[in-house]
């Protein structure tokens, strides 16, 4: 259940293979006899340098894959400097999570259409040191994820016969996880209320994206954005940034693929403006490609997990060590030293 909730997309899925598939079949140039000794793999990000060259795409119940999986990618976005996302429906506490980043993290916010609740997350966001809040956009209804119905995945967990067989089938995953009680929203309960995270956020309009730019003084960046012309209104807003994003495929299924539309988005808002990218990433080489489709910063989201279940805090760091050695080893192929040297024309057509 927990992996087909990872896992799962939308539809049959074809919208998320279609992203990685995309992403393989770009092709880029090697270059030769350039000094290439040297390499740096640092990227400017908002007025600072992050570490690494892509960093960690917020996902909800991230403690499902293990326990305690929100503090080791809090923990490794501290280490490398680079940012980890705290969702609305994390499994951890807004506040936990940016202490355990040493402010390394990126508050994101689902507008439920409740006003007050997100004005309360905001405040808390405010108050524990967030200095940058990502409005996730592409979910005006939860996409169908056939995977997830079929399990009977609901947070809380309602467990049932199948829930019940399940848990039993996997007996370390269930064993741990009980004993370190198991994963809740942590961001909710008492007297932060209650969040339902299928709930329809159908209301949310442009009028939501004045109101939010005038409360929140930080770095603003808006995640879900596939249509040029959207991003184009997007940036009219003064907002500081754009996430390029097909949710990993988890919300429409026919969508384009996510890497296309970041080539189309860049054209359309000009070399200078900040460009964000996510799905479908799994690999050194695929984050070099997207920077060449015009990004200016990557992030991942189910490769983490998958680390974290299969080789808990030290296979996160392994997972983070090779993608960083094929990043490195691709830009040495390319004939370059270091991410900003990265362009379209590395791209073979
Ligand atoms: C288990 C899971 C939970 C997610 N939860 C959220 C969320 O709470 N908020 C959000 O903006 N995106 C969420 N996402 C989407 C990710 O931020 C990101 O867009 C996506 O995973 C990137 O694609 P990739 O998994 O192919 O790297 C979630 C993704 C997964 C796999």
């Amino acid at each position: 259940m927990v992996f087909d909730y990872i896992d799962g997309a939308a539809g049959e899925g074809y919208g998320e293979l279609l992203n990685r598939e995309t992403i393989r079949n770009i092709r880029l140039q090697p270059r030769v006899l350039n000094n290439v000794e040297h390499r740096s793999l640092e990227v400017p990000l908002f007025g600072n340098s992050a570490g690494l060259p892509f960093g960690i795409s917020p996902m909800g119940m991230c403690n499902l894959s293990a326990p305690g999986a929100d503090l080791m990618l809090a923990r490794l976005a501290a280490s490398e400097n680079i940012p980890t996302g705290a969702s609305t429906a994390a499994s951890t506490s807004l506040e936990d999570i940016i202490e355990a980043a040493s402010g390394n993290a990126w508050f994101q916010l689902y507008f439920s259409g409740n006003e007050t609740m997100s004005d309360q997350l905001l405040d808390r966001a405010r108050a524990c040191g967030y200095q940058t809040l990502v409005l996730t956009v592409d979910v005006p209804e939860v996409g169908r994820r056939p995977r997830e119905l079929r399990r009977g995945f609901k947070m809380p967990f309602k467990i049932g016969v199948p829930q019940f067989i399940d848990f039993a089938c996997h007996p370390v995953w269930s064993l741990t996880t009980l004993a370190k009680g198991r994963p809740e929203l942590a961001n909710f309960g008492g007297k932060f209320g209650e969040f339902d995270r299928t709930a329809s956020r159908a209301g949310a309009d442009w009028s939501l994206l004045q109101r939010l730019r005038d409360k929140w003084q930080g770095n603003l960046v808006i995640k879900g954005v596939l249509s040029a012309d959207d991003a184009q209104r997007i940036k009219s807003y003064g907002i500081d940034a754009i996430q390029v994003s097909s949710h990993g495929g988890r919300q429409l299924e026919s969508a384009p693929p996510a890497i296309e539309m970041l080539a189309k988005i860049r054209q359309a808002v000009g070399s200078e403006y900040p460009l964000f990218y996510d799905s479908g990433l799994r690999g050194g080489e695929d984050i070099v490609k997207a920077y060449a489709m015009g990004a200016s910063y990557v992030l991942l989201g189910r490769p983490f997990l998958f680390a974290i279940a299969a080789g808990g805090e030290q296979g996160l760091t392994e997972m983070k060590t090779l993608l960083a050695q094929e990043i490195s080893i691709a830009l040495a192929q390319l004939g370059v030293c270091d991410i900003q040297s990265i362009d379209r024309e590395m791209i073979v057509l």
